[in-house]
């Protein structure tokens, strides 16, 4: 489902370009779920953001379901993230003047979905995440572990065949963390989705079949 071949990026930092990732190479295949782990600046979100299509490889190349995704034009890419991805992130990234269930129509808003359809399924992936009750709420009136199963519901409307999170329980208290990677796994149970999850929490990284481990931007070792 995911291939990198020899993919590397570098940022441009004081004048110079400073390497962060060195010649990744990854396979991922359709229906895995994948904890990446690492420490501090080690490259994980850099890495997750060229899945996620939100950044592009300095070098190397980037096969998403055998499309090589890094040579597309920023239309394109922006299509391939509708349909293909859905992202969780560590701080929810909800819109605030919105609500709930207008947070999660967004992406079908972006594809061209029609309101009442959209709504139709948005409320759907909301009741069976048990915020039924919550769609009318902005991400304000909304307690942190709440925002992310919105988050989460946004992620999977589209109905994408990757699910990437970073950190997702970053920002969350212990009993709410273990309720959000719950949701994930049975996330990962009933709809074979793809998943890569960043995490620096030891009981994510247990829930998933396949640790990898990143350190100073190189794949260190396979956990598993
Ligand atoms: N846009 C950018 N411009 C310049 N340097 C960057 C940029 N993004 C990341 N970096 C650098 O790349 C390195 C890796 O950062 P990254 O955010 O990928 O780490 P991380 O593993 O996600 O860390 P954390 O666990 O703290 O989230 C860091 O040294 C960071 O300063
Ligand atoms: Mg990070």
């Amino acid at each position: 489902m995911i291939r990198l071949a020899g993919v590397s990026k570098s940022f441009p930092t004081g004048g110079r370009l400073v390497p962060v990732l060195h010649e990744i190479q990854l396979e991922i295949g359709p229906g895995e779920m994948v904890a990446l782990v690492g420490s501090s600046g080690s490259g994980k979100t850099t890495l997750m953001n060229i899945l996620g299509g939100l950044d592009r490889p300095t070098s190397g190349q980037y096969f998403l379901d055998h499309q090589e995704i890094g040579r597309l034009d920023t239309r394109a890419l922006a299509r391939v993230r509708n349909v293909y991805i859905g992202f969780v992130f560590q701080s929810f990234n909800l819109v605030p003047t919105l609500t709930a269930l207008e947070n999660v129509e967004l992406p079908l808003v972006y594809r061209g979905v029609a309101p009442a359809e959209r709504r139709r399924r948005s409320t759907e992936v909301l009741e069976r995440i048990g915020l039924g009750a919550h769609q009318r709420l902005k991400p304000f009136q909304l307690s942190g572990g709440q925002q992310q199963r919105v988050a989460i519901c946004r992620a999977l409307v589209g109905n994408p065949r990757v699910l990437l999170a970073d950190e997702p329980t970053g920002n969350l208290d212990s009993g709410t963390s273990a309720e959000v990677l719950d949701l994930f796994q049975a996330i990962h149970q009933s709809g074979g989705h793809t998943m890569v999850l960043v995490t620096h929490d030891r009981a994510v990284a247990r829930a998933c079949q396949r640790t990898v481990e990143i350190a100073d931007g190189h794949i260190a070792q396979e956990v598993l």
